[in-house]
């Protein structure tokens, strides 16, 4: 009997140690707004590979070319680590854990579908493009975190391509009025804790510009026809061209 309690007490004892010294790491309260930074970084880091690739995606010349989920995912962490200075922190119990984890899964959602058309032999510009695999990419990982948080890639209202990126009132806002003021510091986001559809919401956005890469589409004359057959918006080099949202709901 006393060997029972004694026991007990032991386990009792072990669990205490093991709880203060893992509670400092285990308690951190993951504020929203690093949450939404993570998710935007990792959506950045993911979209980088699919651009460095661009060339090799539009070669008719190549089948396979060895961009599947695993392969897009492990260059994507890579990515991540270089812009957030650590590794991809994945922890299930973390709500950051938990929302990366979702973005990965929908990275080799899209990357899995994308495979037949990306694929194919004897077709160059096939229409995959950084902007198309993020707009999955984002409504994918929206999809299955449906009521907890969303990610989008959004533009300046008169950029806008594909409906599906339109601006909501926030976000048009924040563009117009911040990110298009002359005292804006380049790169800087802008977050706010608001409401959206009604409920209690951490919005974050980041802004993006066009860089040389960019104007063979978006850059000028306007209403030309790029490859894709869309018409150029006009933009020129170091204009704003477009924006990451994260929302959080709380
Ligand atoms: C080969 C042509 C091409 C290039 C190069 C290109 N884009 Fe795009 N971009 C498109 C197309 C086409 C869409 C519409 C995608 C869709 O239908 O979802 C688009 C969409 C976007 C969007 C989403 C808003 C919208 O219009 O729906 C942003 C933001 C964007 N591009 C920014 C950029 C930036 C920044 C670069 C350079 C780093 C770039 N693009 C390079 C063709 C291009």
């Amino acid at each position: 009997m006393s060997k029972v309690l004694s026991v007990l007490k032991k386990g009792a004892l072990a669990i205490a140690v093991v709880a203060t010294v893992s509670a400092p790491v285990a308690a951190r309260a993951e504020t929203e707004e690093e949450i939404a930074k993570e998710m935007a970084t990792l959506f950045r880091a993911a979209r980088a590979v699919i651009s460095k690739h661009q060339a090799h995606i539009n070669d008719p010349n190549v089948g396979d070319k060895g961009l599947s989920s695993d392969a897009v995912i492990a260059q994507a962490k890579e990515n991540y680590k270089t812009a957030a200075g650590h590794d991809l922190a994945l922890d299930p119990a973390t709500k950051t854990g938990e929302y990366l984890q979702a973005e990965l899964d929908a990275i080799a959602a899209v990357m899995k579908e994308a495979q037949p058309l990306i694929n194919e032999q004897g077709k160059g510009f096939k229409g995959f493009l950084p902007a198309v695999f993020a707009g999955r990419v984002a409504a994918a990982t929206s999809e299955k975190l449906k009521g907890k948080a969303e990610i989008k890639l959004t533009a300046p209202k008169e950029y806008v391509r594909n409906r599906a990126n339109r601006p909501d009132d926030w976000e048009s806002n924040v563009i117009e009025s911040k990110f298009k003021d002359a005292g804006w510091t380049k790169d800087a986001g802008f977050s706010e804790a608001t409401q959206k559809d009604g409920k209690a919401a951490f919005r974050f956005i980041l802004p993006e510009y066009y860089g040389e890469g960019c104007l063979s589409c978006h850059g000028e004359p306007k209403g030309e026809s790029d490859i894709t057959g869309g018409a150029k918006e006009g933009g020129k080099l170091g204009d704003l061209g477009g924006a990451i949202s994260v929302t959080i709901y709380q």
